[in-house]
């Protein structure tokens, strides 16, 4: 395998707080790091760097880990753009728009929504996203979410169930048959091409009851889980992923402490989505709550067409900053080693020896940069792994 130094980097971000200043991001000035297609070799001084195949001149600029974006939903067709003009009018989200992208989204064929998911993809990439999770939940009939999973299949391996996203608009009258449909044919044709399930639990979705059994469907079928929570009122969904272990309890827009207890006493991710917040104009969390309590924080795009057209992971490092408290070293690390244990990988979302080459070179030389930028084109070149 050919091997590749990469030279004169002014600051490189580890995630290792072993190395460099021993702090959570684990910085190393002056550096190098050598990789070879699959693997980081080597971290350390610049002057010490171990001889390579081919060099990359990072030109003084700044290395991270690739962000690992947790939580999309990349696989849609249409948009609405009318919504989020109502939003900013100042007209509530509920999640009920979600209908108008499944009527889409049943319309287009294959090749179209491959077409509008490789555009999303390419746009997270480009932001420095080197893994994403995607989620399916815009068709919600079986051979639909069926091929909603298989399309998401082709771009990532961190692919999850979301059939239980909504009511589908054949059973708004009968929520018994549709859940039946979603823990029996529905999983049945995803579980193959799906690691995660996924529900939406939450005022006008599914209430805690509905979720759990979602949820014990998913791991009789050997999938993992995670949980929509807590978007839309302190609605119970936070406790219920402490209580069924899920890796990720995503949007946690409204907590209580006694939320934040038990998710600092269980091995659940909080997941905060931001761009959700500030498409929606609805009140943020506070990332500093979380943290001070002790609670592993994740953050991530929420990429769809409703609450979060986003494909910025920067923007979101600076909503993070701006307005939830955070500092940069703390929405850095959220952004990549959260996400990665909100995917329970430890194989990414950081540059110690034996990790995935998958980073960002940035064309500055100092990582914050990122934020400090907002709307900039900070990351220069993207190094991914081949899956
Ligand atoms: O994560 N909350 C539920 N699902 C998506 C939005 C879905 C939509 O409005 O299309 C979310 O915000
Ligand atoms: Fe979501």
């Amino acid at each position: 395998m050919t091997t590749r130094a990469i030279v004169n980097i002014g600051e490189l971000i580890t995630n290792d707080p072993t190395v460099g200043d021993e702090t959570l991001l684990g910085r190393l000035s002056n550096a190098a790091m050598v990789v070879n297609d699959q693997r980081v070799l080597w971290v350390g001084p610049g002057d010490q760097v171990p001889d390579a195949d081919e060099q990359f001149d990072a030109d003084g600029g700044a290395v991270i880990p690739g962000f690992v974006d947790s939580h999309t939903h990349l696989v849609f067709a249409g948009e609405r753009s009318s919504e989020f003009e109502a939003r900013m009018r100042g007209e509530r989200y509920d999640g009920g728009g979600i209908g108008r992208t499944v009527a889409a989204t049943r319309e287009a064929n294959r090749g179209v929504l491959h077409e509008a998911t490789l555009r999303r993809v390419r746009e997270l990439r480009a932001s420095g996203v080197t893994t994403m999770e995607i989620k399916s939940g815009y068709d919600l009939t079986v051979d639909g979410e069926a091929r909603l999973v298989s399309v998401a299949r082709e771009f990532s391996d961190e692919v999850t169930f979301l059939g239980a996203h909504s009511l589908a608009p054949e059973y708004v009258n009968d929520r018994g048959r549709y859940l039946e449909l979603v823990t029996g044919p529905m999983l049945d044709a995803c579980a193959r091409d799906a690691r995660w399930i996924d529900v939406f639990c939450d005022r006008g979705a599914f209430d805690v009851d509905e979720a759990r059994h979602v949820l014990e469907a998913g791991l009789r079928a050997d999938l993992e889980l995670r949980l929509h929570g807590n978007q839309l009122g302190d609605t119970g969904g936070v406790a219920l992923a402490v209580e069924l272990d899920a890796a990720s309890v995503d949007h946690c827009t409204f907590v209580n402490d006694a939320d934040l207890e038990a998710l600092s006493n269980s091995n659940t991710v909080a997941t905060l989505l931001p761009g959700a917040e500030f498409f929606t104009q609805s009140p943020y969390p506070s990332m500093r709550r979380f943290l001070d309590a002790g609670v592993t924080v994740a953050l991530a795009t929420d990429c769809n067409p409703g609450s979060s057209y986003v494909t910025s992971m920067p923007l979101i490092l600076m909503l993070a900053m701006r307005e939830m408290g955070a500092t940069f070293d703390e929405a850095l690390w959220a952004a990549t080693c959260g996400g990665a244990q909100a995917l329970r990988r430890d194989d990414i979302g950081h540059l110690s020896v034996g990790a995935r080459a998958d980073f960002c070179v940035l064309n500055a030389p100092r990582a914050v940069h990122l934020a400090y930028r907002p709307g900039g084109m900070v990351v220069e070149r993207v190094f991914s792994a081949p899956h």
